[in-house]
């Protein structure tokens, strides 16, 4: 009989609930989404983004149960995100899920968000297992990890300061397309020439770290000069050419991880996996270095719960089950 795995996400300014057949088979996955709410103050706002995961969280369990059409006799595990993230986000959806296991006796499994984000690539390719290389590009994270197993994990490097999505919305906020400004960057910059603004290329040596503050600096830089000259900022150009720059550092990186390691298996995870441009350029490296290549389904790109409830399958198969004294970890480290 198919295992059935709850999982449950409310790290940042998503309320995700969903149900997953062994680890692979979305049966139900909701997402009520806040972002549209914390746009008008141009960033997620903590203490409002908990208090509005307490109101939403009980909806969309119902839901989720209801379009999954099972009820909680059914369920095998609760897996639920415990960190990182924001700490009081976060704590929402751990009450809920020990909530739940303690009334219904069922089995808790704290997942790590950057573990679900990488589970994304199962729930998009049946067939995608461990070993390969995972770009791992998030608002909060950027790096390159050699997945093993499924619940191990090495990291090849990271970033030293701004992870790739903050440095989207940072200077999408600068040329006034507002939050989150990843996304809407990605839009803007379809119609634009990547090469109309040039940005510096930033070298750490003896590591594959990367490092944005560099590009970030220089195109804020650029930004300012226009206008202070009486200029404007050609929108679509601009952030063509800062996604290019950007999307190229990473790409470079998993390029000399491929060749480093050996390892011909690569694929995307986190919020910024959904950009064009990423997606055009890691499809370009696949075929050049002849890797075979995962890309994530785009609903699973950005946070959702399918992803959480997928990791937490692996880990629920693995034995892992954690106490009724896990708390909410907002720094947690994936346990490499
Ligand atoms: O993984 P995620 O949903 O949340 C975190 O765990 O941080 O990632 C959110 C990040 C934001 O910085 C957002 O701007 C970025 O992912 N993002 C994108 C795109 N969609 C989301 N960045 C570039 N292009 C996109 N299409
Ligand atoms: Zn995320």
């Amino acid at each position: 009989m198919a295992v059935l795995t709850l999982g449950i996400e409310s790290s940042c300014d998503e309320t995700a609930c969903a149900v997953i057949e062994d680890g692979r088979v979305v049966r139900a996955s909701m997402i009520a989404s806040q972002a549209d709410f914390h746009s008008q103050y141009g960033g997620v706002v903590p203490e409002l983004a908990s208090r509005m995961h307490v109101e939403a969280i009980v909806p969309c369990l119902s839901e989720t149960m209801a379009q999954a059409g099972c009820t909680y006799d059914d369920i095998d595990a609760v897996c639920v995100t415990k960190g990182p993230g924001l700490v009081g986000a976060l704590l929402v959806g751990v009450s809920s899920a020990k909530a739940l296991c303690e009334v219904k006796g069922l089995p808790l499994v704290g997942v790590n968000h950057m573990a679900g984000h990488i589970a994304a690539n199962y729930l998009s390719d049946p067939a995608w297992e461990p070993p390969f290389l995972c770009l791992v590009v998030s608002g909060g994270h950027s790096e390159i990890l050699h997945v093993k197993d499924y619940t191990d994990m090495e990291y090849i490097c990271a970033t030293r300061d701004d992870a790739a999505g903050e440095a989207f919305d940072k200077i999408a906020r600068v040329i006034g397309l507002g939050y989150p400004g990843g996304p809407k960057l990605d839009k803007a910059s379809v119609s634009g020439d990547p090469n109309a603004y040039s940005f510096p290329t930033p070298r750490i040596s003896d590591s594959l770290d990367f490092s944005f503050s560099g590009i970030k600096t220089a195109a804020l830089n650029t930004i300012n000069q226009i206008r202070q000259n009486g200029g404007e900022i050609d929108v679509p150009d601009f952030a063509a050419s800062y996604q290019d720059a950007i999307c190229s550092v990473l790409i470079d990186r998993l390029d000399q991880a491929v060749k480093m390691t050996g390892m011909r298996r690569i694929c995307l995870a986190g919020g910024v996996s959904a950009n064009s441009c990423l997606r055009r350029k890691i499809t370009e490296l696949a075929k050049k270095r002849k890797c075979e290549l995962c890309v994530p389904k785009m609903a699973y790109c950005t946070d959702n719960a399918a992803m959480i409830a997928s990791a937490g399958y692996y880990d629920y198969m693995r034995g892992v089950r954690d106490g009724m004294d896990m708390n909410a970890y907002p720094s947690l480290e994936l346990g490499v």
